[in-house]
């Protein structure tokens, strides 16, 4: 049979579907018609019934185009053009029962998905699909940056390695993980690789609803991968499900340039509309937080005292004086308010902490009752007053079902009192035993906890979450989430933190699945005073780079109100940090290598405000920049903030210089970044 064919709209991306000898579905894929996925299965496997993907027929076969552009209410730019060419596939079983399936493949300029979709029919009713066997198998033995098929935690280091040397079983049990599971030797999505043709792929997976997250076994012999879905001990199998349903997209990105990977939005255009309307209670924002406190053992989440990040890492107990306490709330918000930060987010306010790690944690946590020393209602009148937005914070201690009996109430409860935003989290092995993180079970958890929040308007920055798949397109009150190892573990991590190029790497992983909150912004980068045996391994400036690199709609500014203080003034590099936009217009990558460096640059939406951040990993480097994104014919006036010629990732991380110069689009601008080191620009119309 000659296969059947669907083009990218420029033609330059080609995929390819047939039928073996067996009758089994394959699919190929050419970029500038050079093989970039070989033939490739799709195939089912169910409990207690005949596996799904092969002896099939083709029915018939659909084509269509869409071409559109669609408005995100936030997001890294206003429009989002969505232009693709579809082929579905309806496939049939020869044999009586005749069990059926259609596979929907979209082709973008920028890559590809495709999703299986089953109608309603006979003889497949209710499922529980123990394997699905979707693969990719690629033509060489690319270099791949990965982080392993960890079923509940994505807070990992990402590795560089061929795909032949990926081993995520050496990354099991890490000692600072509170629930972490590597089954098979898998890695977790989005994963990045480079060919030697310098063509750059991301595999990833968009829209996974009712359905468990995707990890991608590895074949090292085939160099290929393949689906491995997340399971469930109490399921016994991966995904039960009943027809009609339809799979999550599998997505491939494909790029001839790194930074295409970041600007590149297949992943939302594969997520469904809007489907909450107006989004407004939610404006993009900075917040501060009694947060990093806590991490770096300053202070404690529990109001009794006992525990500390040690208590978090390894069980032992300590005393500290409680952070969420009405006083510090108060310091918390002047800071605020006199610098202009909106947001001011609470940890450790409400009952529970002293449990919180404990083995019975389901029923612990009480997300309306706050500590004695914790006046709530004072809290929010004075943030109020002060005109700062508090942010509640729900640590649910992966107990799920606690979380649900109370959330109506709690929704309420914050509303209440004009709360609009919640931090959630899920520290811990999830309860009920037997289920993960990144299951089915977990996943309809979390898109419980987004539908009903939009239901009462509030917006949702989820923490030891299910990844990001675009799903904000969708549910735009999804504002950010963790799902990456973040800065908190530069407080406490065993292993010395973050490595150096650890988000130079995240750029072109972690990032293309959405906001991340990284919760950048350490100036006491030593930690002197707290930690003797971790820091930051950035420079400062760095650290200001970072609100650019890192899309989030919130940005924390996660330091002490006191840090960002120098001789009793506010320091110099804090202005970028006031200045720095939070709700794009437009985003362009200047510049990038995957896990070396990155320059994004950002225009603010209705400044028109423009705003550059430039990352490098342990190497130092000279690039030289050039402003022709900005409008022809104006002049802007440009503030950069640098690397002082001292400045060293570990030797001197605060050496910082700052220069203003007048600049056009045809400027340029020679930009020295030292080992570690990064810069930041704000750049006004004159
Ligand atoms: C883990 C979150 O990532 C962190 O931000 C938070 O402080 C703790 N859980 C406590 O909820
Ligand atoms: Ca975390």
């Amino acid at each position: 049979m000659e296969p059947f064919k669907v083009s990218s709209p420029d033609s330059d991306i080609r995929l390819e579907f047939n039928l073996d000898e067996n009758e089994a579905p394959f699919y190929k894929v050419y970029h500038k018609d050079k093989l970039v996925i070989d033939s490739s299965g799709l195939s089912f496997d169910f409990k207690n019934q005949a596996s799904l993907g092969a002896g099939l027929n083709v029915l018939k076969t659909e084509t269509s185009t869409v071409n559109e552009t669609w408005q995100m209410p936030w997001g890294e730019q206003t429009e989002v053009a969505n232009h693709y060419n579809e082929l579905i596939v309806y496939l049939e079983e020869a044999t009586e029962t005749k069990r059926k399936f259609n596979i929907h493949f979209r082709v973008f300029n920028d890559g590809l998905g495709f999703r299986y979709d089953f109608p309603e029919q006979e003889h497949l009713q209710e499922v529980i699909i123990t394997d699905e066997n979707t693969e990719f198998n690629l033509t060489g033995d690319h270099k791949v940056w990965w982080i392993p098929g960890d079923w509940d935690i994505y807070e990992h280091v990402y590795n560089e390695s061929k795909l032949s040397e990926i081993d995520a079983l050496s990354k099991r049990d890490h000692p600072n993980l509170s629930a972490t599971h590597i089954p098979e030797n898998a890695v977790n999505t989005p994963v990045t690789m480079k060919t030697d043709e310098a063509l750059y792929l991301s595999f990833h997976e968009a829209d996974l609803t009712d359905y468990s997250g995707m990890t991608l076994k590895v074949d090292k012999d085939g160099l290929g991968l393949t689906s491995e879905l997340v399971g469930s001990e109490r399921l016994g199998g991966k995904v039960r499900l009943a027809a009609p349903f339809k799979t999550p997209w599998r997505t491939i990105q494909i790029a001839e340039r790194a930074g295409d990977l970041i600007e590149s939005k297949l992943i939302l255009n594969l997520n469904e509309p809007n489907k909450i309307g107006d989004v407004s209670y939610f404006t993009p924002m900075k917040y501060v937080g009694i947060w990093w406190e806590m991490h770096i053992g300053k202070s404690t989440w529990d109001f009794e005292a006992t525990q500390d990040m040690t208590t978090y890492t390894q069980g032992k107990a300590s005393s500290k004086t409680h952070g969420a306490n009405t006083k510090n709330a108060k310091r918390y918000i002047d800071f605020a308010s006199e610098h202009g930060i909106k947001g001011l987010l609470v940890e450790g306010w409400n009952t529970g902490w002293n449990q919180w790690l404990s083995g019975d944690r389901e029923g612990i946590f009480d997300f309306m009752t706050s500590y004695p020393d914790y006046n709530f209602e004072e809290v929010i009148a004075y943030a109020k007053a002060k005109g700062v937005e508090i942010i509640m914070h729900h640590e649910t201690s992966a107990a799920p079902r606690t979380y649900e009996k109370q959330m109506d109430e709690a929704y309420n409860f914050m509303k209440k009192h004009g709360i609009n935003s919640v931090k959630t989290g899920y520290v811990g092995k999830i309860i009920p035993e037997g289920e993960y993180h990144h299951g089915q079970y977990m996943v309809n958890h979390y898109h419980k906890v987004l539908e009903e929040a939009a239901k009462k308007k509030i917006a949702i920055n989820a923490h030891e979450p299910i990844k990001a798949t675009g799903k904000r397109r969708t549910y735009p009150n999804a504002i950010a989430r963790e799902g990456l190892r973040g800065q908190e573990f530069n407080a406490w991590a065993s292993d010395g933190g973050n490595p150096t190029s650890h988000l130079s790497t995240v750029a072109f992983t972690r990032m293309l699945s959405g906001p991340i909150d990284f919760t950048p912004g350490v100036f006491n980068i030593k930690m002197d005073g707290y930690k003797e045996n971790n820091q930051i391994n950035t420079t400062l400036a760095h650290q200001l780079a970072l609100y650019v690199v890192i899309y989030s709609p919130i940005q924390m500014l996660c330091d002490l109100p006191e840090h960002y203080m120098e001789n009793g003034q506010i320091h110099p590099m804090f202005q970028f940090l006031k200045d720095v936009g939070v709700d794009w217009e437009q985003t362009k990558v200047l510049d990038g290598e995957v896990g070396d460096f990155v320059i994004i640059a950002r225009e603010e939406r209705e400044t028109g405000d423009w705003f550059v951040g430039g990352i490098t990993d342990e190497h130092a480097r000279n690039l030289q920049l050039n402003f022709d994104f900005l409008p022809e014919g104006t002049s802007f006036q440009a503030v950069i903030y640098k690397d002082g010629p001292d400045a060293h990732w570990d030797e001197n991380p605060t050496d910082y210089a700052i220069e203003t110069m007048d600049i056009t689009s045809k400027s340029t601008l020679d930009v020295h970044l030292v080992a570690g080191g990064g810069f930041a620009i704000s750049i006004k119309k004159n």
